[in-house]
């Protein structure tokens, strides 16, 4: 039997599905990049058409600006005058118009959480939504989300219905030492699921338990050393965070509470949390792509789960500007080790720089010791699910070669029933192709490993596969010798939606007696690469 997975991944709404409902990015007329709106914020023009008043909007006065001339829209109880932004949009004219003169939270959080609007429309705000007249007692009791907090009684009903009891914390202290104790009562705990940050007087804890995360927020009553252990014991998921003082006096108090301590909040509801973290090199791969490695600050505990990526922000020109990146390994060839063994400190990006891009110019001036912002990281993919794997396949074009490095690397380390891995790895010319020879050197050190490269637009001296994914590339690829085998794809758009349409074709054409949703596929970290959506609308949208 094949095996079938239960769900696509990434989540009809994960923001790993950038490619769904054929989200791409429209030509934008001249003048209105980006940084052409930042211009315009700077300019000191009236936005809002409010002279810089902030006004309390009701519900009856946000529904009368609803078009294109006149488009107000609420996200998290924000009301932005976007007339002005219009134009500017990435995503369009008419995206922006699905939430004209209404919330559009859930729509925003649905397409680009990450996008720092807070910032960029900053001149565009009017005000906050007016407060609705309180509701009956009952009510508030029953159905209350307050900032996605849940109330407690509502919080133990939801874990109670999923399994798991409500989470709490205590601490103890000896001479030297402050212990921090999470009992989450649940078993799936790793450290993975721990992120600490200790930045100026605020010491944060988030433990992710499901879609939850778990938050111990305070200001520490006493002073303490930069660095902190983190030990979970997982069959129980106690989770201790051991603090060292820096004076040895005895403290009466854990510290100061602050926003959002000792609660459960919906993970999509937390906001993204970062730290500043530390450029300590920047090498080339390819003529475009650069390996960038950042340092954690020491007073943060945070480990990228394999498969998930994390936000970087920097202030480009005054204004926020956040972008999503899938972290990968230093080397293919290095034996993986779990980051834990390491003490790992280190995060690698492979980064392909757009001369003409907003943000990756900017990333790529940046100096050895300059800082990026580093978000929590995001993502629904667990490599668990690949225990008992034999076969797995990898399609990756361009950069979305990135999510396949951990992969990899996890899978010929510690999948131990796995015989095959094969990547077939899509790129325009021999030139684009990241870490080529690692990735032959690895496939003669490895012999579960293949790959297969394959170019587009390949010189007349190649001889290896060229063209763009197709069912004859993928026909003898994809082949399996198990029926626990998983396929894992990611690139640009066109190229991932091709890609998924390719198993049920192959379906058809040459496995028999299975059903077509019985083909096991699987999405991963699916992104626009817009240089690739470009080239392939010039080509019609054959990719
Ligand atoms: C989950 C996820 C993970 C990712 N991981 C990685 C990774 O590991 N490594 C990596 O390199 N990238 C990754 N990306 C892509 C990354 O987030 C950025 O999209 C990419 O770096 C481009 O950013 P930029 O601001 O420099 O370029 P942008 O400003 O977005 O521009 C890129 C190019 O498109 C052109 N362009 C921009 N807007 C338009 C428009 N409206 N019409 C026509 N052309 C336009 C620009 O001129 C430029 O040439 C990931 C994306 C996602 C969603
Ligand atoms: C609420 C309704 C909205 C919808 C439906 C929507 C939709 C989209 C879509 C489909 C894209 C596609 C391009 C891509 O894949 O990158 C996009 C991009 C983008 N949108 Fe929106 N959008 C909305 C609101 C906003 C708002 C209010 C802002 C304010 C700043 C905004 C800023 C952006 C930016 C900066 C991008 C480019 C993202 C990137 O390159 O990473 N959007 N949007």
């Amino acid at each position: 039997m094949l095996n079938v997975p239960s769900q696509s991944f990434p989540a009809p709404s994960s923001q790993q599905r950038v490619a769904s409902g054929g989200r791409s990015k429209v030509p934008l007329k001249q003048g209105r990049s980006l940084m052409d709106w930042i211009r315009l914020t700077k300019s000191g023009k009236d936005l809002t058409g409010l002279k810089g008043r902030l006004i309390e909007v009701t519900e009856e006065e946000l529904k009368k600006h609803n078009t294109k001339d006149d488009c107000w829209i609420c996200i998290r109880g924000f009301v932005y005058n976007v007339t002005p932004y219009m134009e500017y949009h990435p995503g369009g004219e008419d995206e922006l118009m699905r939430a004209a003169g209404s919330d559009g939270t859930d729509l925003f959080d649905q397409v680009h959480r990450w996008v720092n609007y807070e910032s960029m429309l900053k001149e565009c705000l009017v005000g906050r939504m007016a407060v609705k007249p309180a509701l009956p007692k009952d009510y508030h009791e029953e159905k209350k989300v307050l900032n996605g907090m849940l109330p407690k009684s509502q919080v133990a009903d939801t874990l109670a219905k999923e399994g798991c009891s409500s989470p709490s914390y205590d601490w103890f202290q000896t001479d030297s030492s402050v212990t921090i104790v999470i009992y989450t009562k649940q078993k799936d705990i790793n450290l993975d699921s721990v992120i600490v940050d200790h930045q100026d007087d605020s010491f944060r804890a988030e433990i992710l338990i499901k879609d939850y995360s778990y938050i111990i927020h305070v200001e520490l009553s006493h002073e303490i050393e930069e660095d902190f252990s983190v030990r979970v014991v997982e069959n129980v998921g106690k989770i201790e965070i051991v603090l060292k003082k820096k004076e040895n006096a005895s403290w009466k108090r854990l510290g100061h509470p602050l926003e959002n301590h000792n609660s459960l909040i919906l993970k999509k509801d937390t906001g993204l949390y970062y730290r500043k973290c530390r450029l300590i090199s920047k090498e080339g791969v390819t003529h475009d792509t650069k390996l960038f490695c950042l340092m954690l600050p020491p007073s943060t505990h945070l480990q990228v789960p394999v498969g998930q990526h994390v936000y970087l922000k920097l202030t480009i020109t005054g204004t926020e500007i956040v972008k999503p990146y899938t972290p990968v390994s230093d080397s293919l060839l290095s034996e993986f080790k779990e980051p834990v063994l390491l003490n790992n400190k280190y995060i690698y990006f492979l980064i392909k720089i757009y001369p003409a891009g907003l943000f990756t110019p900017e990333l790529d001036q940046l100096q050895i010791g300059d800082f990026v912002s580093v978000s929590n990281p995001e993502g629904s993919f667990k490599i668990s699910q690949f225990q008992e794997l034999e076969d797995l396949f990898l399609l990756a074009a361009g950069t979305g070669f990135t999510p396949m490095v951990k992969i990899l690397n996890y899978a010929l380390t510690n999948i131990p029933s796995l015989r095959k891995v094969k990547l077939m790895f899509f790129n325009k010319t021999e030139d684009d192709i990241i870490w080529r020879s690692q990735l032959e050197k690895l496939a003669f050190k490895d012999k579960r490993f293949d790959v297969e490269f394959v170019l587009s637009a390949p010189t007349s001296e190649w001889n290896g596969k060229w063209g763009h994914i197709s069912p004859a590339l993928l026909s003898e690829f994809l082949k399996r010798s198990s029926d626990k085998s998983k396929v894992l794809i990611c690139g640009p758009t066109p190229f991932t939606e091709q890609g998924i349409r390719i198993p049920q074709l192959i379906n058809e054409e040459r496995v028999t007696g299975v059903s077509p949703t019985s083909v096991p596929h699987e999405l991963m970290g699916v992104y626009v690469d817009p240089q690739w959506l470009l080239a392939s609308k010039k080509r019609g949208n054959q990719v």
